[in-house]
């Protein structure tokens, strides 16, 4: 049996989950996890909370909670906001856990033990008015590499760059100028791994090649090594004496969370996470900010512990969804909760939505209100909603839902069975590339087609062939909610139903959506609307809330 781990991003214990999270990771990397369910691979999906860092114990101390009262009403809330969306993490765990502890402290001896760690007293940023050494975003200026302005020290949002020093610093509590303080830190050699990164690079493998182009480049420009140590309290602590007091940045123990996490979850279940580890396929879905972050630092860790755990070979890396054509900022209040947003429309709308505006690039995303209505309303519901509908609705009037034998197929009757039949021959290669919106598109393909079929055969008129047409058309309904059930796993299961199928949607087998498998005879259930129609009066509400 194939075996497969999926991850996403992991999400910061310090703020809602908001539409700008979900399109880029979480809803592909669901999605590839159900289809790879279906398919058969014994697929996990595994997510955590990132609980450490600077940010997140600057807020606690403001909200007067310890920073472990206050990751851990996040984590819970970010749960229920993906479990509300559909996505169905295996364990969503949290980096702060005693496993990924323990975890990143081995993994740091054993990086240290091969010579890819070493010491060195730097000078680290200082605010004299805050009293408080000034790591990451705590430090704004200019970035070095583009000269984007109000950049953040660890990251610039602008080239995507880690700066080695931001020019024109300034504290970004007090807005002052720094000073600077001696400290002990430790750093990891990223230069070590220069020819292995490469390699592993210009090797044959999944990676998308733009991106690979672009870290090449990076790798051409020189690499720097990495200061992983923090003057803060909030972290995994540095396991040596030397380094009482310090922790390890956030970066250096994160991404080792979706290790630690799925060997918790794997040897829970009585497997050898290990094993299970280097024997699966491993994808870990990312937006294009953190490339720098998984396409350099967290291969040259793994390199580092000699691969002891397998390298990645999908890193989906997607664009970054704006809003009403600007860009999403929390801090602009320029942004819609996925609680908010799930409040008011059903999440398969918004999975419908997203999953057709995101492509498998880097390209950015955008979501508008307007279209948003248009193709909920035309695609959704006119397209598949309608065909599913007339097709059940059809049969439940003229054969009281039972369905009928066929009897001397015409050419349209064969074309359309043909259709089915080759369904997961066209689904299959575009779920395996990760091309989901063609994916989906598909469905919606194949659904235009047989609301073409049942209104050219006119079953209504009870001619010749109209047990074909019903025959035929409850078939493409089965065959819609197979393929759809990565994708709308709510309304496929409800398509399901509706069909008085037997077992639950989520455990037919993804090639099954291919066959003509429902008996003569076969009742069928219930057939209901299964959407309501977006209105533009309450679209228009939604634009004013956002000011337009
Ligand atoms: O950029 C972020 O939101 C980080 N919290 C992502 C972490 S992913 C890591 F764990 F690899
Ligand atoms: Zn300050």
């Amino acid at each position: 049996m194939k075996k497969a781990i999926i991850t996403s991003a992991l999400p910061y214990a310090n703020g809602e989950i908001h539409l700008g999270h979900v399109a880029s990771t979480y809803l592909p990397a669901d999605i590839t996890t159900r289809f790879l369910k279906l398919s058969g691979t014994e697929a996990y999906y595994i997510c955590a909370s990132d609980d450490y860092g600077t940010p997140i114990l600057i807020q606690a101390e403001k909200e007067k909670k310890t920073p472990e009262e206050y990751v851990k009403v996040w984590n819970k809330r970010d749960y229920d906001d993906f479990t509300a969306f559909g996505i169905g993490f295996d364990l969503f765990y949290r980096t702060s856990s005693s496993e990924n502890i323990a975890f990143v402290q081995d993994v740091f001896k054993k990086l240290m033990e091969n010579g890819h760690i070493y010491e060195q007293e730097i000078i680290q940023f200082y605010c004299k008015v805050d009293k408080k050494f000034l790591p990451d975003r705590y430090v704004i200026g200019r970035c070095p590499y583009c000269k984007a302005e109000e950049q953040y020290s660890d990251l610039c949002e602008k080239c995507g760059r880690v700066p080695q020093e931001i020019e024109e610093p300034k504290c970004s509590i007090c807005k002052s100028p720094p000073t600077k303080e001696k400290t002990k830190h430790y750093f990891f050699k990223l230069t070590n791994f220069v020819n292995e990164l490469n390699e592993w690079l210009a090797g044959d493998s999944y990676l998308q090649k733009d991106v690979k182009k672009y870290v090449q480049n990076w790798i051409k420009d020189g690499l720097v090594d990495w200061d992983i140590t923090r003057d803060i309290t909030w972290g995994v602590p540095i396991p040596l004496e030397a380094a009482k007091g310090q922790v390890f940045y956030g970066w250096f123990d994160n991404h080792l969370a979706y290790i630690s996490s799925a060997l918790k979850f794997l040897n829970d279940k009585g497997i050898d996470g290990k094993e299970f580890w280097n024997s699966a396929d491993i994808y870990h879905f990312i937006g294009k900010d953190i490339v720098y972050h998984h396409y350099l630092f967290l291969p040259a860790m793994r390199l580092g512990i000699k691969k002891e755990y397998k390298l990645p070979d999908y890193i989906p890396t997607r664009g970054h969804l704006m809003l009403q054509s600007k860009k999403i900022s929390k801090s602009r209040n320029w942004y819609i909760g996925l609680k908010d947003f799930l409040q008011i429309y059903p999440s398969d709308y918004l999975r419908f939505y997203l999953t057709l505006i995101t492509p498998y690039s880097q390209d950015d995303l955008n979501f508008d209100w307007d279209e948003f209505a248009a193709r909920i309303n035309s695609e959704l519901i006119g397209n598949i909603g309608n065909f599913v509908n007339r097709a059940l609705g059809f049969t439940k009037k003229s054969t009281g839902g039972v369905v009928p034998s066929t009897d001397g197929l015409d050419s349209a009757d064969t074309e359309a069975q043909d259709k089915i039949k080759n369904l997961v021959n066209e689904m299959t290669p575009l779920m395996e590339e990760n091309n989901l919106d063609r994916a989906l598109k598909k469905i919606l393909e194949f659904s235009a087609y047989f609301n073409q079929y049942f209104q050219k055969k006119e079953p209504w008129k009870g001619g010749v062939g109209t047990n074909n047409c019903i025959f035929i058309s409850v078939h493409a309904v089965r065959s819609i909610a197979i393929a759809l059930y990565p994708f709308l796993p709510e309304s496929s299961q409800r398509i399901w139903s509706q069909l008085n199928l037997a077992g639950n949607v989520s455990k037919q087998p993804w090639h099954s959506m291919s066959e003509i498998a429902i008996k003569s005879g076969h009742n069928l259930g219930e057939a209901s609307p299964l959407f309501k129609k977006v209105e533009s009066t309450d679209i228009q509400v939604h634009k004013s809330k956002l000011g337009q």
